[in-house]
């Protein structure tokens, strides 16, 4: 209980320490009658006395040792020219304090040491960015070594060429090949119909149920990238897919311990799994000469296709586009079902726009890219949805050598957290930042602010931004036309440090 109580600065723990041994020498001492209730009556005063004393020296030795464990993991830090900050516990750093106040504990260390601070947390020594302004210089700099720095477990997991994993040219040339597959024109001409027909399914028989809309958006994301990419429809395949998938995205969110039973060992075999299932498929498509109208077919093209990958290559991409695209559009469309629930006005203002498009078409009609543009609410909603609920909180980032940021010199191989979620709430940039308006976004001038980070800045700026947008609009479409709904109530939803029900969004539905 006391280690709970610790704040982690060692001021803190040096005057918890002087209390505790002047309340003892102090008459009243409530241990020793807490001891004497607990039996120690039986012994002699003298030996009762002999006890308390061993144990208060227990505890002084520990608090002697913790401080100066403290100590010396700022001093280790202690570097010139470093921001200011604490570093917390060796190993451990700040990670319980910062997990567990969430947000506030980003508020609270910027009150004390301004926009700019160290600590360590999730095991690495890191630098906080919450300053908007060189938030953008590192998203621009990458040239200048402030390269992608996530962990080590999800890069393993993820694989070598996967695209967080890689610099310079190699980037390039992977992000080209990625933006050919997520282009306007693969939207218009290929993913839209995918979308549309996955959506119309997928949406299908929701009719008077209770569904878990966290579960059915998760489904959703991951289902409707493997349509997109492989053609896979529900079915055996996808059905075996999941699993493995789920386990996948655990391990990336692990730390890299690789012992039986650890979320990490699960991820990393799921790994296996998956890329054995996408191998036996490109084979499968090698042999069987088809023609497909997917993202795979696409990066297997050869020829005058300026991104020729290798087999490893295109899987790393597909595990890229089915990771990125998952979490960001589930947790988006979730949330976006919450909002609407909560706000009948904005409910009423987004069945309006989808009630007109659907008027223009017969019921089996999709979706087309001009019905996409015209939803200029629908993207608004998804818009202030993802400010909102801050899906992303934040990107890392690593330095490649010793460099000057702001007045402050950042040793080589430090972690930066270029922590964006602050910008989402404020008051300049959104007036009543908490209140849920979409109809902000109606300015378009605001998306393309220099300050807003919602799909990132800079040279890795998502690319999968418009087709993030049209999976989400597409779904809402579909759900909006068809049916009303009505929260069951009781769950529980946490915002940090991820956005999630855990268990479960528990929704009841009826047709509209
Ligand atoms: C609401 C939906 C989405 C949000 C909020 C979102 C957000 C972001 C953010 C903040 C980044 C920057 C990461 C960094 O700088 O390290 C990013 C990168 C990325 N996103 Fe998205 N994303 C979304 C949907 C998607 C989808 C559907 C795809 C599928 C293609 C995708 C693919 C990627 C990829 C591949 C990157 C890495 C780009 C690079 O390193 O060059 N995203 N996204």
């Amino acid at each position: 209980m006391v280690w709970l109580m610790w704040p982690s600065s060692s001021k803190v723990v040096y005057k918890y320490a002087y209390f505790c041994l002047a309340s003892a020498q102090a008459k009243p001492i409530p241990s020793i009658q807490l001891f004497w209730g607990l039996g120690l009556g039986a012994f002699s005063w003298k030996a009762s006395m002999a006890i308390f004393v061993v144990i208060m020296m227990v505890l002084l030795l520990v608090l002697c040792i913790s401080s100066a464990l403290l100590k010396w993991n700022e001093l280790r830090y202690r570097k010139k020219g470093l921001p200011p900050g604490t570093m917390g516990w060796p190993v451990f750093g700040e990670t319980t304090e910062f997990l567990k106040q969430g947000p506030n504990f980003m508020k609270n260390q910027r009150a004390r040491y301004g926009s700019i601070f160290k600590s360590h947390i999730l095991g690495c020594p890191t630098i906080v960015s919450m300053d908007p302004e060189l938030n953008r210089y590192i998203l621009m700099n990458e040239a200048k070594g402030l390269v992608p720095g996530y962990p080590q477990s999800m890069l393993d997991i993820l694989g070598k060429c996967n695209i967080a994993a890689v610099q310079g040219s190699a980037h390039k040339y992977m992000r080209g090949a990625l933006l050919s597959l997520v282009s306007h024109t693969m939207i218009r001409e290929q993913l839209l119909g995918t979308i549309d027909e996955f959506m119309r399914t997928h949406l299908g028989n929701w009719d008077n149920q209770i569904i878990d809309i966290q579960l059915k958006t998760k489904e959703m994301a991951l289902l409707s990238s493997l349509k997109q990419i492989a053609g896979i429809d529900s079915g055996p395949l996808s059905q075996s897919f999941m699993p493995e998938f789920f386990k996948l995205v655990l391990g990336t969110l692990s730390l890299p311990i690789d012992l039986p039973g650890t979320n990490y060992r699960r991820g990393f075999q799921a790994r296996k799994g998956i890329v054995s299932m996408l191998r036996k498929l490109i084979e499968e498509r090698r042999s069987s000469k088809e023609f497909h109208h997917d993202m795979l077919s696409c990066l297997m093209k050869n020829g005058e296709n300026r991104h020729k990958l290798k087999d490893e290559e295109i899987i790393d991409q597909i595990i890229t586009i089915l990771y990125s695209g998952y979490e960001t559009v589930s947790t988006t469309s979730m949330m976006a079902v919450k909002y609407l629930h909560d706000h009948p006005r904005v409910l009423e203002e987004l069945r309006k726009e989808h009630l007109a498009i659907r008027q223009r078409k017969s019921p089996e009609d999709p979706i087309g890219l001009s019905d996409l543009k015209s939803m200029r609410f629908t993207r608004a909603v998804i818009y202030e949805t993802s400010r909102l609920a801050t899906v992303v909180n934040g990107v890392l980032r690593k330095t490649t050598k010793e460099m000057q940021l702001n007045g402050f010199v950042i040793p080589k191989g430090w972690r930066i957290y270029v922590y964006t979620r602050e910008i989402n709430y404020d008051p300049y940039l959104y007036p009543e930042p908490l209140s849920f308006n979409p109809w902000r976004w109606l300015d378009k001038s605001l998306e393309s602010h220099s300050n807003i980070f919602i799909f990132g800045g800079g040279t890795r700026q998502c690319p999968g931004k418009e087709l993030g947008i049209a999976e989400i609009s597409t779904f809402l479409h579909y759900f909006v036309t068809r049916y009303r709904w009505e929260e069951v109530g009781g769950d529980t939803l946490l915002k940090f440090p991820r956005v999630e029900a855990p268990n479960g969004l528990h929704i009841r539905i009826s047709s509209h």
